[in-house]
């Protein structure tokens, strides 16, 4: 029997949707593309014709006036993310929306408002958690040998970002530089440590005190079930450096590395006294070069998810309720930065 294809149409034709997802949407048969938009005409023109969709708009409204679409990816700025995003929910099509889901918790609630109550499946273009190694690491923390996980630590370095001059931000103000970090990247992390361990109900965040224009970010978190955490991220830094380690009291420990590398220490009978004894270790690395290199991991599989969700209404996620957590997240974070105080996190 042949699956049901599901009509998408795509707003937004740029450098992420034609360097990732377009690539990977034609290796998906679940998701048909239809129709293409982007403000640059040539843009909208171009997607349409290298991926076969039958018609291309400049302008959202004419694409959602189609009766023919199951579901559409808004992949332009957060400001139109989060307008163009409610618009599609308000016709009662399921959205793929990219990272950051708006540009304010109160823009990502506004949108998370607008799914709720609807029929809809959404996701939020946090690619991290949808990462083989990082899912495989999430199983591996819930087997029973691992025991409970007692600590949470993450790494980000990178060597951007370079501002986005459409998002309304200011290049030469280091607040808004600074927020722009944590929407444009650290986003991605932040969503993660929600995946791996659910609620971060309080941050704490420290800055290195540097001259030049490289700096580290250290956040503490306190996750809902009692779990301590951090992640460190930094700015400007010579290479790009992505790493998390979960620590069960299997004991146990898992670490993912660079978004191919898996290593798993799985627990092991006690060997001597001293406690300097290492364990045998598990490593994995899926590299780089599936899907003929052209997609790097986690892009295929979100979309594959978000698509079999809809086709067989089962869970998805990131959905828009967990942008907005995560858009609150990122605003305790500032806040702590600012007053040097240890933020609370609450829904209200
Ligand atoms: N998940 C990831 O790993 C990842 C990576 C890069 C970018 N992103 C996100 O994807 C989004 C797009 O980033 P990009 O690098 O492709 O940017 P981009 O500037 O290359 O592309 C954005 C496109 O949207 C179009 N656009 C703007 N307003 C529009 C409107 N009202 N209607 C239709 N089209 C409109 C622009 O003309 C442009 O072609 C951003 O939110 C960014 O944060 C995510």
């Amino acid at each position: 029997m042949a699956t049901r294809r599901l009509r998408l149409g795509l707003i937004g034709c740029g450098g992420l949707s034609n360097g990732v997802l377009l690539p990977a949407l034609s290796v998906i048969d679940a998701l048909d593309l239809v129709a293409t938009c982007d403000l640059r005409e040539d843009a909208a023109r171009t997607a349409a014709e290298r991926y076969k969709a039958q018609v291309w708009y400049t302008d959202y409204r004419q694409l959602l006036a189609r009766d023919d679409l199951d579901a559409v990816m808004v992949v332009a700025p957060p400001a139109v993310h989060e307008a163009a995003g409610i618009a599609v929910l308000e016709r009662g099509l399921h959205l793929y929306v990219e990272k950051p889901p708006a540009m304010t918790a109160a823009g990502a609630r506004r949108l998370a408002d607008a799914a709720r109550d609807r029929p809809v499946k959404t996701m939020v273009g946090t690619v991290q958690r949808h990462v083989p190694v990082n899912r495989m690491a999430k199983a591996i923390t819930e087997r029973a040998e691992f025991g409970r996980v007692i600590l949470y630590q993450a790494r980000y370095c990178c060597p951007g970002p370079g501002m986005r001059m459409d998002w309304g931000m200011r290049r030469d103000d280091d607040a808004d530089m600074v927020r722009f970090f944590m929407l444009d990247h650290l986003i991605h992390h932040i969503d993660l440590a929600r995946y791996f361990l659910g609620e971060i109900v309080a941050v704490h965040t420290t800055r290195s005190a540097t001259t030049g224009e490289q700096y580290a970010l250290v956040f503490s978190l306190t996750f809902a079930n009692g779990v301590a955490g951090s992640l460190t991220a930094g700015f400007r830094s010579p290479s790009f450096d992505n790493q998390v380690y979960l620590l069960g009291d299997g004991p146990a420990s898992v670490q993912t590395s660079n978004w191919t590398r898996l290593i798993y220490h799985p627990p092991q009978p006690p060997v001597g006294q001293g406690g300097y004894s290492d364990h045998p270790a598990v490593t994995w690395d899926g590299g780089i070069s599936y899907q003929n290199g052209v997609i790097r991991p986690g892009y295929r599989e979100e979309l594959e998810l978000w698509a079999r969700a809809i086709l067989e209404d089962g869970d998805c996620h990131s959905t828009v309720e967990d942008g907005w957590r995560d858009m609150l997240v990122i605003d305790a974070m500032v806040e702590s930065l600012n007053t040097g105080r240890t933020v609370e996190i609450s829904d209200e």
